[in-house]
């Protein structure tokens, strides 16, 4: 603790000697919420300090007056915060309960999962990183904030920057996908619209960057598995998107319910204390996630709920979600010298700091006139122009987009599910607002049949496939609308096999015979392996879980009136069996290659056992994925050309930019998200074949040219070696400009 104060104070004398007239009033103003922090802490008791290291759970289902015991709590300074209190009233109540009559006066925090909207739905999170495109993140989070700050809610569990390499984990719904750097955009991008121009405005959250560290790498892609990941490993892809949400301000931190290595994150001193606060300087909170603190006892780790409370403090968890080890034993654990009343203090003051910021003290409740402006215009807008830019087409035997005169014959499971259409982690949103693609059609007119042909995406039955069939012959086109119900994917929602569920193949399969066109819409939380189908169909649309304007955002795709704006955050994989699956992973001794690739069916019977020549493949499938990282398709198509270095090489302190020119080849305007890769040749540990280090949107009009520049410094050059070094090594770097990571205009320059 005495260490911390130390490199405190010791920052503030630094930067009040070299700041600017501006920077210096900041530091005044730090310095004054420090005393006013310490100041009130001095004064608190141990019972309120544990109180403001509890964040309580109630159901957000609670009827009826709040129970007593609870509103005792709270007077009493026993209670810091509390999530999924959902109603207004409730949320007045405690909070002038915790103002006006508890000992210190502390307001109360109430946080919320909210996580692509409150009531305006965006597309899920990983649809949202499909848009690649920053200014599409930060308006979810925006729009979020604006409404749920209107019911009290001042702290979201938001964003989600786990890397997720493995379509199999429910949880990839819910990631920005597998690669760091887009992470790190996005991150920064959900921080700002959370957290807004100012934190202590009353339309501002506190973001909470979650899950810390490594969730995304459960063994298997079973949700709460373990997570063994080197320590560059860690360094280099999932911790970067944590750094940057910290140093855009991310006011909280959640620790992620695996262990890291054989410690469980909720007790891991190496990633809470000196990864967290001793390297990238976070002065925020750490909050545990859902009961992780005595979860330590199922992972071998803590012995009992003291022991966890114990190893919980003293890694540097400030505060303790719904299970009760804090409030319980910290007192004892004090007074037996296993944690210190200074560790305490620290934790007390990491979350009264975020309080201050968010001017709790001064305005703990709702301005009257804050309304939330529940689905507003603008937020259908905003939420329409997610689904279009998140939606990934990944096929097109030049059928889409459809000519409005058609006759289309609507199948599928899901094309009227304004639930399922929502997605995981959207408590709030109310379905009857969600416009469905058969809302959509009906809207604007479209010649339609329905017939769902499956009632729901598990459904096994086939006893109405002859009216499908039936629809689809008296029709031109077919519009299949699959995928998962969104219960399907999420927390604790892994899937072995990642096909489309229930009797859905069969159908498309069954429609493919009457030779019409089929259109595969796809919304799912994950990459669903369609290799079975691909080539019954004739387009695939990716739609994710597009939220409450995702039918309206389908239908201006379908017809044209929008492009599919999307490109993958994520690798898609054949099969599930190729997962964990990613673009930037290492070459190996054997890197896979056609002229090598034996397909298992070419294999003599009796063979003799020969691994010679062979190379890192899987004898049915080979080595390709379905689609790689980056991909998507447009509706105009785009030449690269004109690739150009300012230089052959660069030192230390210089900039090299590259350029390509990208012409809209088609007859219609079109956007296109231009890729910038690298990939350090030969490094003291080994590097990854490819690595994003940049991307834009442009739009172009039919025949227009555009010359697109990336510039590269040192800096970026930069990865963690095993000495944990942050360092860039000489010699041959390899740069693409791509429209994906399997692709592009490839040259090299060296670096001295
Ligand atoms: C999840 C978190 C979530 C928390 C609170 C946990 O089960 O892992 O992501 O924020 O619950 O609802």
């Amino acid at each position: 603790m005495g260490k911390r104060i130390g490199i405190l104070i010791l920052s503030i004398i630094i930067i009040s000697c070299s700041a600017k007239s501006s920077d210096s009033n900041k530091v005044d103003g730090n310095t004054k919420l420090e005393t006013k922090i310490d100041d009130l802490v001095a004064n608190m008791t141990i019972e309120e300090k544990i109180g403001q290291l509890t964040l309580r759970g109630t159901s957000s289902r609670v009827k009826g007056a709040l129970p007593d015991s609870l509103k005792q709590a709270v007077r009493e300074g026993k209670i810091g915060a509390f999530l999924n209190v959902m109603n207004l009233d409730y949320v007045n109540e405690l909070q002038q309960i915790a103002v006006e009559e508890s000992p210190k006066g502390i307001p109360l925090m109430f946080s919320r999962d909210v996580i692509h909207g409150f009531k305006t739905i965006f597309p899920i999170p990983l649809g949202l990183a499909a848009s690649w495109d920053a200014e599409t993140a930060k308006n979810s989070a925006r729009v979020s904030a604006v409404e749920v700050s209107s019911v009290g809610v001042r702290w979201t569990f938001s964003p989600m920057l786990d890397i997720a390499r493995d379509s199999r984990w429910g949880r990839i719904a819910e990631s920005p996908g597998e690669d760091p750097f887009l992470a790190s955009v996005l991150a920064k991008a959900y921080v700002q619209g959370y957290q807004g121009d100012s934190l202590n405005n009353h339309t501002s959250l506190a973001a909470c960057a979650k899950h810390f560290i490594g969730y995304g790498a459960a063994i298997g892609g079973r949700d709460y598995n373990t997570a063994i990941i080197s320590e560059p490993l860690l360094r280099n892809v999932y911790l970067p998107p944590f750094a940057a949400a910290v140093n855009a301000g991310a006011q909280t931190i959640m620790t992620s319910f695996n262990e890291v290595n054989g410690v469980p994150a909720s007790g891991n001193t190496f990633i809470l204390d000196t990864v967290l606060r001793d390297e990238l300087k976070f002065d925020g909170f750490v909050v545990s996630d859902w009961e992780s603190v005595t979860e330590m006892i199922n992972h071998g780790y803590a012995a009992d709920e003291k022991h966890a409370a114990e190893l919980a403090v003293n890694a540097g968890l400030d505060m303790e979600m719904t299970s009760k080890s804090y409030e319980k034993y910290i007192k004892v654990l004090i007074e037996e010298g296993k944690i210190s009343e200074d560790q305490i203090n620290f934790l007390v003051k990491n979350i009264l700091r975020v309080k201050f910021k968010l001017g709790l003290f001064e305005t703990p409740y709702v301005p009257k006139n804050h309304n939330g402006d529940l689905y507003a215009e603008d937020h259908l807008n905003k939420a329409e122009d997610a689904a279009v830019k998140s939606s990934v087409l990944l096929k097109n035997n030049d059928i889409l987009p459809l000519k409005r005169n058609v006759k289309v014959a609507v199948i599928g499971p899901l094309a009227s599910k304004p639930h399922e259409q929502l997605g995981t982690w959207t408590f709030d949103g109310d379905e009857t607002h969600t416009v469905t693609p058969i809302d959509a059609f009906k809207k604007s007119s479209v010649n339609y049949d329905f017939v769902e042909g499956l009632s729901y995406s598990r459904d096994n039955s086939t006893k109405n496939f002859n009216a499908a069939i039936a629809a689809a012959k008296a029709s031109d086109v077919i519009l299949f609308f699959g995928g998962e119900e969104a219960i399907l994917s999420g927390e604790a929602h892994s899937r072995s096999n990642t096909n489309l569920p229930g009797a859905q193949e069969d159908l498309i399969k069954a429609l493919a015979k009457t030779g019409k066109p089929i259109v595969l819409i796809i919304m799912a939380g994950r990459p669903i392996s369609i290799s079975n189908i691909i080539n019954d169909v004739d387009a695939v649309l990716m739609a994710w879980h597009p939220g409450t304007m995702g039918g309206i955002a389908i239908e201006k795709i379908i017809f044209g009136d929008a492009e599919p704006g999307g490109r993958l955050p994520v690798t898609w994989p054949i099969t599930a069996g190729q997962s964990p699956i990613f673009y930037n992973h290492k070459s190996t001794g054997r890197p896979p290659k056609a002229e090598s690739f034996v397909q298992m069916d070419s294999i003599k019977v009796g063979a003799w056992q020969s691994s010679l020549g062979n190379t890192s493949h899987y004898l049915d499938i080979g080595y390709e994925p379905q689609f790689p990282f980056g991909y998507g398709l447009s509706y105009t198509t785009f030449e690269y050309s004109d690739l150009k270095l300012s230089q052959n090489t660069i030192s230390n302190d210089e900039t090299l930019t590259v350029s390509a020119t990208i012409t809209n080849m088609g007859n219609r305007e079109g956007e296109e998200v231009v890729q910038f890769y690298i990939q350090d040749v030969v490094g003291s540990i080994t590097r990854p074949v490819r690595e994003l280090k940049g991307f834009e949107r442009i739009l172009l009009k039919s025949g227009a040219s555009q010359e697109v520049t990336f510039k590269i410094s040192a800096q970026d050059l930069k990865f963690v070696n095993n000495t944990m070094k942050y360092v860039v090594e000489p010699g041959l770097f390899n740069v693409w400009i791509a429209s994906n990571a399997s692709t592009g205009l490839k040259t090299s320059f060296n670096y001295k």
